[in-house]
């Protein structure tokens, strides 16, 4: 009895459940330099007590970017001297920076890239694409946990029967804007581009573009806490939801760089493929008889990574990759003067095992294999304002055309 009380209290207050703020909450650069400092930030990994990170450090070496809640000022600031940690602030109060992202009209905005678009958008945009041009069709890719089609835009044109085929994969992780948004320019540019290159280019591959894959996680980010990273699919603590789906893939499960703990933002999940989203578009993967590329859209840094993040050895054509991805880079950089790193994700980041590019290298053994970090270095981390997304978009394009160029120069795409 006293159980059902409970369960009906608990529904009620989800239902009138409010978006998260974060109003005076800072963000902190800290520089890890000794394994005592990197314990300290598993520890407050692994028993968050309103602690976030925006960017875990996962070695010695790397910065941290620390979410310190303002109950915890004093805390942090103790642990700081304790540890000798050394910090910088980078934001100020994390709600601005958020309520900064999307330009303040009060009028309706068009449907265009100076803003940030929901899901429906995203899915409608794609749907009156395929209404209207022969060239593309609707595709879903499977079913989120809460039911959600997660749909993605398949482009072959002419209709041309056994074309290599290329995959870009965006926001696996919610709260990663930015990644949707610069996929869904890019199908845009693909499909509408005068540029005799770019037709070139979009008329050699079949295309399957997915914008969202974490479709659920992204709503969340929308209705009720912009900061969400995981899907959103219960756990066994009763209080945590949702695995981080770049560590569910079935490669090298939860061996490095992710959690066992249902709480932590890198929880790994409760087994290879446990989530719907990773284990259905695994099997659309699979299923594809000609992949030869692979792109896969994350924020923020300014990376460009290659597999893999398993371990830091260099295998099958790192590379190869690695020269091309360097190329691409400065074709990148020539646009804005956007400066990226490349390497593997276990060289660059850290050990970050379960991720979709290492699935898809191990199983496939796919030429072209690329993960993004796309903008920026942290200034504005997820919340990039919007008026930063037709920029980072075009620069992203041009580093995309030119690694197609220089696989396809190589004989390997
Ligand atoms: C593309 O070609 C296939 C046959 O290869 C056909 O069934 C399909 O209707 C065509 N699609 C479009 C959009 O023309
Ligand atoms: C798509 O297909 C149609 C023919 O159905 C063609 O006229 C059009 O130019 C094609 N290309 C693009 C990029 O839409
Ligand atoms: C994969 O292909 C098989 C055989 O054609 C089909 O039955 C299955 O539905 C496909 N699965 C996906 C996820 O597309
Ligand atoms: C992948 O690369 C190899 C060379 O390393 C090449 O022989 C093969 O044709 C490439 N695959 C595709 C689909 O282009
Ligand atoms: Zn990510």
């Amino acid at each position: 009895m006293k159980g059902t009380i409970f369960i009906i209290l608990l529904l009620v207050s989800l239902t009138i459940s409010e978006k998260a703020r974060y109003d005076n909450y800072r963000v902190f650069e800290i520089s890890i330099e000794t394994s005592q400092q990197l314990q300290l930030m598993e520890y407050i990994e692994s028993n968050p007590d309103g602690y976030r990170f925006m960017e875990f450090p996962g070695k010695v070496g790397r910065n941290a970017e620390l979410v310190v809640p303002p109950h915890k000022f004093a805390e942090f600031e103790e642990l700081c001297s304790k540890f000798s940690l050394k910090s910088a602030l980078l934001i100020n109060n994390l709600q601005e920076v958020f309520d900064q992202e999307q330009p303040r009209s009060r009028r309706a905005l068009p449907l265009d890239w100076t803003r940030y678009w929901t899901l429906e958008e995203i899915h409608s945009w794609m749907e009156s694409i395929a209404a209207e041009n022969s060239n593309a069709s609707i595709i879903s890719v499977g079913t989120s946990y809460e039911g959600r089609n997660i749909l993605g835009l398949k482009l072959n044109i002419g209709n041309v029967s056994g074309k290599k085929q290329i995959i870009f994969e965006g926001t696996i992780h919610a709260r990663e804007w930015i990644s949707g948004a610069t996929v869904t320019w890019m199908l845009n540019e693909l499909l509408t581009s005068t540029d005799p290159e770019v037709q070139q280019l979009a008329a050699t591959y079949e295309w399957i573009i997915v914008p969202v894959l974490n479709v659920d996680g992204f709503v969340y980010t929308w209705t009720n806490d912009r900061f969400w990273r995981k899907t959103r699919r219960p756990t066994a603590n009763l209080l945590c939801r949702g695995a981080d789906p770049n560590r569910n893939w079935d490669n090298n499960f939860n061996r490095g760089g992710s959690s066992s703990n249902p709480c932590s933002d890198l929880y790994a999940g409760d087994y290879p493929f446990s989530e719907p989203e990773t284990k259905q578009f695994s099997e659309f993967i699979a299923n594809l008889t000609n992949l030869v590329g692979y792109f896969d859209f994350h924020a923020y840094g300014q990376l460009l990574m290659l597999p893999y993040g398993f371990t830091t050895e260099i295998l099958e054509n790192y590379d190869e990759l690695y020269e091309i991805g360097t190329i691409a880079l400065e074709s990148l950089s020539a646009k804005f003067g956007t400066q990226y790193r490349i390497g593997s994700i276990a060289n660059i980041i850290y050990i970050a095992s379960g991720s979709s590019l290492d699935w898809l290298k191990y199983e496939f053994k796919t030429n072209v294999t690329y993960a993004y970090e796309l903008r920026d270095q942290g200034r504005y981390g997820f919340a990039l304002p919007a008026d930063q997304i037709i920029d980072t978009a075009i620069e992203t394009f041009e580093s995309i055309k030119t690694i197609l160029k220089e696989a396809q120069i190589r004989g390997i795409a």
